[in-house]
Order: C-alpha cells, then sequence, then structure tokens
C-alpha cells in the first residue's frame, strides 16, 4: 500500500485525457497534474529544449513526493524515454504501451500513427512496432495543428475548421488502408470522433493515454502500491494563467473540476 499521489504531466491540457481514464481506473488515488501550458507545443520544438523541459516537469512531480510518473505527452515519451528511466521513481511514457496494444489490434498489419513532427521525426512508435512485428507497415504523419485545435476546443464532429483539416491530415493512411490508427499525442483522442467518422468504423483507434494510464494501474496493481483510502483527490497546475483551466479541461476529463488550478513555473524553487 502507497497513499502518495500519481504524478501526471504533459505539455499542455492533453494529458488529462489519461487523467480521465486513470481516475476511472483507480478511483482511490491521488493525482498530481502539471500541464506545461507556458510552454506548449513541444512537437515543434528540438531534441534539447524537449529533453531540458522533460527534466524540469519530472523534478516539479518529484517535489510533490508522488510514488510513480506518467509522461502524458506522446513526445516526451518519444524525445526523453532515458530521462524517464532514470527517474527515482518508476515512470512510463505511452509508446511502449500504445505500440503493444496497435501490435495487438492489426489484423491486415497495417498500423497508421499520428503524432507531433518531434514524436514521427523520432520514429519512436515505429521502432516499438517492429521490435514486436517487424513485418508491420507503417504510415506516421505529423499533425502539429491538432494540438492548438484541441486546446482551444475546437472538437465538435460539426466543426468546420476541425473537419477539413482532419480529412487532409488522414489522407495518407486512408491511402495506405491501415485497419489501426495511433493517436500517438494525447490530444488527439478528443478529436477520435471526427476521425472515426472519416476512416469508417473497421478502423481501430488506439488511445495512447487510455493504454498508458491501463499500464500504469497494472503496475501499482503488481507492485502492491495502491493507495488505501476512500476517494481520490486531483491537483491540478499548470506554467501559464489557471484562468480558463477549467473550461477546457473539463472537456478532457469529461467531469467538472472542482479542484484547485495552481500556477508555477518548472525550474524555479518555491518558496
Ligand atoms: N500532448 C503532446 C503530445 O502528446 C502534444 C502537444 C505538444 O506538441 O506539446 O505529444
Amino acid at each position: 500500500m502507497d497513499n502518495r499521489p500519481i504524478g501526471v504531466f504533459d505539455s499542455g491540457l492533453g494529458g488529462l485525457s489519461a487523467v480521465r481514464h486513470l481516475r476511472q481506473l483507480l478511483p482511490h488515488e491521488n493525482i498530481v497534474y502539471f500541464g506545461d501550458t507556458g510552454r506548449v507545443p513541444y512537437g515543434t520544438r528540438s531534441r534539447d529544449t524537449i529533453r531540458h523541459y522533460t527534466e524540469e516537469d519530472c523534478a516539479l512531480l518529484l517535489a510533490h513526493d508522488v510514488k510513480f510518473i506518467i509522461a502524458a505527452c506522446g513526445t516526451v515519451s518519444s524525445v526523453a524515454p532515458d530521462i524517464l528511466d532514470h527517474l527515482p521513481v518508476p515512470a512510463i511514457g505511452v509508446v511502449t504501451p500504445t505500440a503493444k496494444a496497435a501490435a495487438n489490434a492489426t489484423k491486415n498489419g497495417k498500423v497508421g500513427i499520428l503524432g507531433t513532427a518531434a514524436t514521427v521525426r523520432s520514429a519512436s512508435f515505429e521502432k516499438a512496432l517492429h521490435a514486436i512485428d517487424p513485418t508491420i507497415q507503417v504510415t506516421a504523419t505529423p499533425c502539429p495543428l491538432f494540438v492548438p485545435l484541441v486546446e482551444s476546443g475546437w472538437i465538435h464532429e460539426d466543426d468546420p475548421v476541425a473537419i477539413p483539416m482532419v480529412r487532409r491530415y488522414l489522407a495518407a493512411v486512408k491511402e495506405a488502408g491501415v485497419d489501426t490508427l495511433i493517436l500517438g499525442c494525447t490530444h488527439f483522442p478528443l478529436l477520435a470522433p471526427i476521425i472515426q467518422k472519416e476512416l469508417g468504423n473497421g478502423v481501430a483507434l488506439i488511445d495512447s493515454g487510455r493504454e498508458t494510464a491501463v499500464l500504469c494501474a497494472n503496475r501499482l496493481k503488481g507492485q502492491d502500491c495502491l493507495a488505501d483510502r476512500a476517494d481520490g483527490t486531483a491537483k491540478f497546475f499548470v506554467s501559464d494563467q489557471p484562468e480558463g483551466f477549467s473550461q477546457v479541461a473539463e472537456i478532457f476529463l469529461g467531469e467538472t473540476v472542482t479542484d484547485a488550478v495552481e500556477m508555477v513555473r518548472p525550474g524555479h524553487k518555491k518558496g
């Protein structure tokens, strides 16, 4: 038994899609979430910058005495997996569990990947898929404009901006005939209804936030490190103005945010 919180971070609010699943799977756990809203997006930045941000984000969560860290960010998971592997507490990214789920799901051996520019450039999902099955054919498309679209909440099935954007970004995976599509950025599951409509129900969508939450739950259970309390709480931290956070966060979490939101600066000591 371990009553310390689980730490989750992302470049922005996308990681809350993982928190949503975590809350459903492990309702007794306390969660500390950090969204680096002052520096989002990560996906368009250099490898060095993303790694530097990752170190600061992890330090911020460790200062909250977390027992486990989830990098709920495809970009961080792709560019800085070694940093996650060398923390004083167990930490996981989204790549391995998501690739595993996709390899299990595909029947025709054709898998599509949507991610940020940095994620696609790193070929992280492709390598993880090929480690499981080298015959899988991969079509990967960077979708940088999905991130501001989702952070703006323009995600409804009839959104006049989202629909043509989804259509354009999906052209290559559609052409390739994939039967499984990795939503390799934690922002993208919010566009799932539009993506599913464009591709049809024959294509399985793999939600990286969900797969990672499931792995976290299994690890904590396996190591007998679950919390022993009635109901868990969530604490939210962002690195830019918290006003408006609750509104957008509710879209990701699928529930009303009543918990406090605090502003912090990664890399700065508190006090
Ligand atoms: N949530 C981040 C990811 O999963 C994407 C946003 C960004 O570019 O920072 O990659």
